[in-house]
């Protein structure tokens, strides 16, 4: 789990033109974020027990994401209306439904790794730490399949 107080210490630190400079990428990995958590949040009937545990786990860390990145992005005065996003209709056979959740999160470290290449100092630090914990969401979801 993101240690959310101290990553909103130094989202504090960081600088708007920095920001700014990877608006459009940042608005990108929000998006994503919002649709991970949407995508969780719908998959929690499907799972009961220690699964079920995992997907809300899943759901809050995505959650955290979002408000982080919306909070970066307010460093720059960016404001965002939450984006509409439809999860698609979710597959009834659960290893489907995993390999799904798995590829939404490989999609999710690609965006970031990107996002990382263009970035420097305390943006580049908070964006590691994030897809460091995508890395963590892809070793646990490979466990269910
Ligand atoms: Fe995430
Ligand atoms: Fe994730």
């Amino acid at each position: 789990m993101v240690e959310i107080d101290l990553i909103k210490k130094k989202i504090q630190s960081i600088e708007g033109r920095d920001v700014l400079a990877i608006k459009d990428d940042l608005i990108l990995l929000y998006k994503s974020e919002i649709f991970e958590r949407n995508l969780y949040f719908q998959e929690m009937r499907r799972f009961d027990g220690e699964e079920l545990e995992t997907i809300k786990w899943l759901s809050v860390q995505e959650e955290t994401h979002a408000n982080a990145i919306e909070m970066i992005l307010s460093r720059a005065d960016v404001v965002l209306a939450e984006p509409v996003t439809s999860v698609p209709k979710l597959s009834t056979d659960k290893k489907e439904l995993i390999q799904f959740d798995l590829d939404t999160e490989n999609k999710a470290v690609e965006n970031y790794s990107k996002t990382i290449s263009k970035s420097t100092g305390a943006l580049r630090e908070i964006l590691t730490s994030l897809m460091q914990e995508e890395l963590k969401h892809i070793s646990r979801l490979r466990d269910y399949l």
